[in-house]
């Protein structure tokens, strides 16, 4: 049978609670879901796309049909190179429009046979980018509930240098102990 792929292409910097519904939505109505990463040396990101991919893998790991890739190039090429016939974006409120739609009708233009598809995020999240995530963080303000828990984590890490201090000392104990459980046994 005809398998339906999409791709889900985007900068994922960091991934949000509204990314993460939607790709549960596109899970639903597409047999196979690409979450692509796009591979933009031109941006200066907050986290790498090995740490952005790293992410994405371990928070739909619960998805059969949903694979995380990275990619560089047209949007347009990538989707023929997985041979996906759909492409997924989220509209989130109507000032998304029309950047969302200028894109599509480019890709349209691009490859005529390839659809994007518009879905919307559930309500609670139609305020709610990775922009404004990274703003929110890197002003000291708290992002629970935008994004997954495991994001909110990283987030931490990477920005609050008393929590890095304090992960970096809690890592260093671990290794101190397990050494000494080691020296014992020996
Ligand atoms: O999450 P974003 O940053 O809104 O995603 C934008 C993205 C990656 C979908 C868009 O920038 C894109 O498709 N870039 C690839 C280059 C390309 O195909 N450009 C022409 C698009 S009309």
């Amino acid at each position: 049978m005809h398998k339906v792929i999409a791709i889900y292409p985007g900068s994922f910097d960091p991934p949000t609670n509204g990314h993460l519904d939607l790709i549960d939505r596109g899970s639903k109505i597409f047999d196979e879901l690409v979450v692509a990463i796009l591979r933009n040396p031109e941006k200066s990101p907050l986290f790498s796309v090995s740490e952005r991919a790293a992410m994405l893998e371990a928070l739909t790991g619960q998805y059969s049909n949903v694979r995380v890739d990275t990619f560089d190039g047209l949007t347009v090429d990538y989707a023929v190179k997985v041979g996906a016939s759909s492409v997924l974006r989220g509209i989130r409120a109507l000032s998304d429009y029309e950047y969302e739609l200028q894109m599509a009708l480019m890709n349209r233009k691009l490859r005529p046979e390839l659809e994007t598809v518009f879905m919307m995020p559930a309500e609670k999240y139609s305020y709610l980018s990775a922009r404004l995530v990274r703003e929110v963080a890197q002003l000291g303000g708290s992002v629970k509930g935008l994004v997954p828990e495991l994001v909110e984590q990283n987030l931490k890490g990477k920005l609050d240098p008393a929590y890095k201090l304090e992960f970096a000392a809690s890592e260093e104990q671990k290794s101190e102990s397990r050494k000494s459980r080691a020296r014992k046994k020996s």
